[in-house]
């Protein structure tokens, strides 16, 4: 270690998990513990906003002090510390907002709020140690689907955003329909594997004055057009071909929607990010039209690509570089646009 090295410790609380990270110099991560509550919201089909904040009050303690310990790091250690304080659930960011504020108040550390998109994107940059600014990062998660220039670190446009359901929603939606349980994502990416991708042809939308935009409530309303179809005929529902098919019409927008902003750009470097960039048909997709276009495609591993405070910590640490601080007036922002600070 340097005398000029940044260690920061980070943590995220804006879903349903419960997360702490010690990261280096933004790139290396020393420890990343996560906590989830999927088991408990799995009752509910979804995430219920009081139980996230009770667990999440539950668990960081523990988490944050898991982190440090695994990372073999002090708290003195630690340089600054970095928090997601928007967007997502207000009650689920506070917890980690207020946890965040003291304890960089008690060690006497600079507070950095980081925001939940920005940390997805910057999760590119733990393994990919040559990745730099400019490229085109495709943002896919549970709340958010945008295509996004990355000019500098921390310096975004959005270029194309869903003027409905998120991705992730929309996989979530579907594998409830088909009776899948929560979080659909996973489910799908799973059963799709024993499916047709090609059984059923189930719409894209395209968005005329605005190219780059996403809709995939129509795509949602489609497969359950299907399947109460299905039902009136009495006939049975192949739920593999449903997951395959209604998998591959997502992929092909967002495969689509990817490269036409790299090539209109210019630039020659695409990366995804957030939880739906680890669907595994999504990555090989994009891959492949990456190959095929020489574009240098990257993606975060699956376990960086849903909600972790690592990618807070890299995040962080290009905020703290360029100078961020937040007073202890730092608030949850649910609906915290990106750029924003
Ligand atoms: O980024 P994330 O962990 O949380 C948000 O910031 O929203 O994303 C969660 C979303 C959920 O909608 C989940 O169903 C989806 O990511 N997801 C997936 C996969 N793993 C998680 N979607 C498709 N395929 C997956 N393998
Ligand atoms: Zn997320």
């Amino acid at each position: 270690m340097n005398e000029s090295d940044v260690l920061i410790l980070a943590i995220e609380s804006s879903c349903d998990e419960t997360a702490a990270a010690v990261v280096q110099n933004g790139r290396e991560v020393l420890s990343n513990v996560i906590s989830s509550q999927i088991e408990l919201h799995k009752l509910y089909g979804g995430v219920v906003p009081e139980i996230a904040s009770r667990k999440h009050i539950e668990k960081i303690n523990q988490v944050i002090e898991e982190a440090l310990e695994v990372s073999g790091k002090q708290l003195s250690d630690m340089d600054a510390v970095a928090v997601t304080y928007g967007p997502g659930l207000v009650g689920a960011l506070l917890v980690g907002v207020a946890e965040a504020k003291a304890i960089s108040y008690a060690a006497g550390l600079p507070l950095v709020g980081v925001h939940h998109i920005e940390g997805h994107i910057s999760a590119n940059y733990i393994e990919n140690k040559e990745l730099e600014p400019p490229f085109i990062c495709l943002v896919v998660s549970g709340g958010h689907t945008h295509l996004v220039r990355v000019s500098d670190y921390g310096e975004y446009e959005i270029l194309g955003r869903t003027r409905d359901d998120a991705a992730g929603e929309a996989f979530d939606k579907v594998a409830r329909a088909i009776g899948l349980g929560y979080p659909g994502g996973p489910k799908i990416d799973q059963l799709s594997r024993e499916g047709d991708p090609l059984a059923i042809h189930f719409p894209k939308a395209k968005i005329e004055d605005a190219p780059y935009d996403f809709s995939f409530s129509g795509l949602k309303s489609a497969v359950l057009n299907y399947l109460n179809g299905c039902m009136m005929r009495g006939e049975e529902v192949n739920k593999a071909d449903v997951a395959a098919s209604f998998q591959k019409a997502v992929t092909d927008v967002l495969v689509e929607h990817a490269m036409m902003a790299v090539k209109e750009s210019g630039m020659d470097k695409l990366a995804i990010a957030g939880g739906v960039a680890s669907n595994g048909t999504l990555r090989a997709a994009m891959e492949a039209a990456c190959r095929e276009n020489n574009i240098r495609f990257y993606r975060p591993s699956p376990v960086l690509c849903t909600d972790n405070a690592a990618m807070i910590g890299a995040a962080g640490y290009y905020e703290y570089k360029k100078g961020v601080r937040h007073g202890w007036d730092l608030n949850a922002v649910p609906n915290l646009k990106l750029g924003e600070r």
